[in-house]
């Protein structure tokens, strides 16, 4: 993605390698013709919008109560790695929260969605379900999460490579071979239901 700020001021509006760079690459990936993309505002336009809706850093955790009040639809709160955010997000009645480091691919080096999740799970406690994602790539990683704390797990890059190489069947086999695994590893561990998956199945190092 590029992140280059799109900027208005005459200041950083000056021809530089990196704007012109910016430009060509705009006019490259933005649909219809290279040269009437470049002479056009509108590819500009549209990286700048995209930028703008993507990253908001003005949001605060009031923002969450002007959302909450806006619908009863449920609102599940993404991104949570400390066991403070998730009690914020029970007090602004979020219905539930996604413990995650986004894939691992916003801040390099930040803690494993893992590592965070039974601290938080403490917290929580049974208020709101605690969903989990981040390098789940087998059976034992569910089952790995459930025992630290979490309701459910959530699939990200897995499902979308199975479904650019076997579409949607493609995505069913994946899901299949995730519950099997998952199924396996429960059987091994001597658990017949989820709810009898507790943190002494795992070793402390
Ligand atoms: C290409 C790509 C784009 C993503 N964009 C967003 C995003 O805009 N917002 C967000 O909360 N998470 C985003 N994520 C993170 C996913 O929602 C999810 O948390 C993550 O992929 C889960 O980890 P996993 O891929 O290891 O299963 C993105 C992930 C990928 C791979």
């Amino acid at each position: 993605m590029m992140q280059t700020p799109i900027a208005e001021s005459d200041e950083s509006s000056k021809l530089t390698l990196n704007s012109v760079k910016a430009l060509i690459q705009m006019a490259q990936n933005y649909p219809g013709g290279f040269w009437s993309n470049l002479l056009s505002d509108n590819p500009r336009r549209a990286v700048k919008t995209f930028i703008e809706c993507y990253s908001r850093p003005s949001l605060t955790w009031d923002d969450l109560s002007f959302l909450r009040s806006l619908t009863d639809l449920p609102i599940i709160l993404k991104g949570i790695l400390n066991p403070d955010d998730a009690r914020k997000a029970i007090d602004c009645n979020m219905d539930g929260i996604i413990v995650s480091n986004h894939g691992g691919r916003q801040v390099d080096g930040a803690i494993s969605s893992m590592e965070a999740l039974p601290a938080i799970a403490d917290e929580v406690g049974s208020n709101i379900p605690v969903l989990l994602d981040s390098g789940i790539r087998s059976g034992g990683d569910i089952f790995k999460a459930l025992a630290l704390g979490a309701d459910a797990v959530l699939l990200g890059r897995p499902y979308v490579y199975a479904l650019a190489l076997g579409g949607e069947q493609g995505v069913r086999e994946l899901i299949q071979n995730y519950r099997a695994d998952f199924e396996l590893t429960m059987g091994l561990s001597g658990c017949q239901f989820t709810n009898q998956i507790a943190r002494d199945h795992l070793k402390a190092i």
